[in-house]
Order: structure tokens, then sequence, then C-alpha cells
């Protein structure tokens, strides 16, 4: 039941500090601050390919960011649709990861048989456990987001980012990249994201006002860099989803090679922008934005300085580990387009066209 909240989407994206915690408990001990040893063996394989679709596709790019960066693991993410018909050319010592909330999508199902029948070892990372994925793979690797209702994938897509994240740092010490301090280090920084969530959700006020609006616009951009480009497209997704408002997610480097062209004073960018290594880049790419006359909206913690220009609004997430940017900036990208969605008045949890679980091609 929907509670004290007005949909069950509310409720789900409310529900992620209990879901990631939960998820990341399966991977990772928090006394302890070691990854579990779990059922997959990083340092035997020498390539990682994720299979998914839709917002599983999104977290699976985070993922291989994170499992390239951390644990220096070749990783490839590919669309389930396009992976199954291509013939890909793979090594007998790649792992097939499929990530799936329901385990049914028919297209991810396919293609992970498809590994399987190919001599892969295969794994999945799936929310429903009895799911046809979940029997399928060799390796299970739940996620623990509990039922999800609203067909806007929420608090299933924080809990495939929390595995994935978790898986990639057991890659790393298995695989000899990642020593006990740094171990520790990362354990710890994924630990508090369920409380930097949990706080994301709360200060929504401010996410309200700028949806109000959001819901004007025609068109949005939504920029990042890093596994803040997937977490665009994510964001995108949902807004486009819920509030039928066209949305694109792009890679912010990618801005002057065409998409710039789009921007005027009725075509907000969001701006995904954590305090990291390439946050001056993303600075100066809202810079260009803003001298063209479009408005941004910036997602970035307080402490981060301000880009020069006008019609500039922030929305301020608390400060975080890089690490686990992707799970905390989810949030206002998920609030921002539900709040969008209500203002507008549409059905925020059966969307039109869409199911929640697509088990037909
Ligand atoms: O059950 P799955 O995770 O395999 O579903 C994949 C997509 O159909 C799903 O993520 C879809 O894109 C959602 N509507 C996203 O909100």
């Amino acid at each position: 039941e929907k509670g004290e909240y007005r949909h069950f989407m509310e409720k789900e994206i409310h529900e992620q500090p209990d879901s990631v915690q939960h998820t990341l408990s399966e991977y990772l001990d928090l006394v302890t601050g070691k990854a579990k040893t779990g059922a997959i063996d990083f340092a035997a394989i020498d390539r990682i390919q994720i299979i998914a679709c839709g917002t599983a596709f999104y977290a699976g790019q985070i993922g291989r960011y994170t499992f390239e960066r951390i644990a220096g693991l070749p990783c490839d993410v590919e669309i389930a649709s396009e992976f199954r018909y291509r013939s890909p050319a793979l090594s007998k010592s790649t792992l097939a990861v499929a990530v799936s909330q329901s385990g049914e999508t028919a297209d991810t199902l396919a293609s992970l048989t498809w590994c399987k029948r190919e001599g892969l070892k295969t794994a999945a990372v799936v929310n429903v456990h009895s799911s046809s994925m979940a029997r399928e793979a060799d390796i299970l690797c739940p996620t623990h987001a509990g039922p999800e209702i609203g067909v806007a994938s929420t608090k299933a897509f924080t809990a495939q980012v929390a595995a994935l994240l978790a898986l990639a740092v057991a890659a790393g010490v298995q695989r000899g990249r990642v020593d006990a301090d740094k171990e520790a280090e990362l354990v710890k920084a994924l630990f508090e994201s369920p409380r930097l969530i949990a706080e994301c959700a709360e200060h929504h006020a401010d996410i309200e006002a700028v949806a109000h609006d959001l819901a004007k616009a025609r068109d949005v951009l939504f920029l990042g860099r890093g596994a803040m480009f997937p977490l665009a497209m994510e964001g995108a997704l949902k807004l486009k989803e819920i509030s039928y408002i066209h949305a694109e997610g792009y890679a912010a480097g990618e801005l002057k090679h065409g998409p710039i062209a789009l921007i005027d004073e009725e075509t907000p960018t969001v701006a995904l922008a954590p305090l990291d290594d390439v946050f001056e880049k993303t600075c100066s790419n809202l810079q260009e934005v803003s001298a063209r006359g479009g408005p941004v909206i910036m997602i970035a913690p307080e402490t981060a300085p301000a880009p020069h220009g006008a019609d500039i609004r922030r929305i301020h997430p608390p400060d975080c580990h890089p690490l686990i940017a992707p799970l905390v900036y989810a949030v206002p990208v998920q609030l921002l387009a539900y709040y969008t969605a209500v203002h507008k008045g549409t059905d925020v949890d059966q969307p039109r066209n869409l199911a929640k679980s697509v088990t037909v091609e």
C-alpha cells in the first residue's frame, strides 16, 4: 500500500535508503569493512559483458565505469535487443552479466541464454529472485529493492547500482588493484550512501520549485560526465516516461558536437555536477549554455563553486565520496521527474503505453 504517499513512485523513492542498505549488505561487510568473497572469481576472467534494457542498461553503464576504474577490469555494456541479434564476438574468459529488475525481460533473458550456450560464465543481477534470469544464470547476484510497483523504475535502479559498485570493489580486491586501506575507504563510502540518499529525499522543496518551471518545457537536456553521463540518460528517461516531456541525456563533452544547437531560452539543461575531477569541465559547458540564453539547473553540492552566467538554479545534494555520487544524485533526478509529472497531472505510476515488464519483443 501507498501509505502516506501519493504514488508508489514517491514511496519507492523514499524506500531507497533501506533498499540500498540491504543490497550493499549482501556484498559488503560493514563491521569488517571488507567485500564479501562471493561466488564470482574476478581473477579468473578478463572481461565483463553487461547486457540489459532501459534503466537497467544505465545502471550497467555506471557499473562499467566503476569496474574499469577500480578493478582495471575491461567491461562492455550493451542493450540486450542489439546484443541478441548481432552475433557478438566474445572470448570464453568473459563473464556475461544480465541486469534486470524483473528477471523476465525477453531480450535480456535471450541474451543470457545465448551467452550460456556459447560457453560463457553467466551472472544475473536481478531483483526478482525466483525469475527466469535468476534460474538461468550460473551465479545469482540479488538486489534487495523489494517489489517495485511504479512502472518507472527508481529503487530497483539504485539497488542495481549499489550491487554493481559493491561487486566492482570485490573485483578490485580480488585482482590486487585495491589494497586493504582502499577497500576499507570504499566500503565505508558505500555504507554512507543510505544516509545521504535519505537526506536528498527529505530536502525536496527546492526540487519541487524547479519542477514547477520544468513542467512548462517542451524539451530538456541532461548533461553529465563519467558515471554522471549514464545517470543523465536515466534522468532523461525518467522525465520522458512519466511527464511526457522530450528529454535527452548527453555526455557534457558532447555538447558542442551538436546538442548545443538546441539551446534557447525555452530549453532547460539539467547538469549533474558532483565535485569530482571533471567538475570544472562541466562548469565551463554550463557557461556555454548560459551564454546562449539557456536556463540551467545545476545539481551540485553547496560547497561547489558556481559557474558564471544568468539563469543558473541550483539543487544541492550533500557532499559525497565520488564512488557513491551515482547513488546520491539519482534521488534529485528521480524527484525532478516525479514532481514535474505531478505538476502536469499525468498518471505517474501507470504511464501511457508502458508495461512494467517487457516479456515480448
Ligand atoms: O525488468 P527489467 O529491469 O529488465 O526492465 C528493463 C526496462 O524495461 C525498464 O528498466 C524500463 O526501462 C523502465 N520503465 C524504466 O523506468
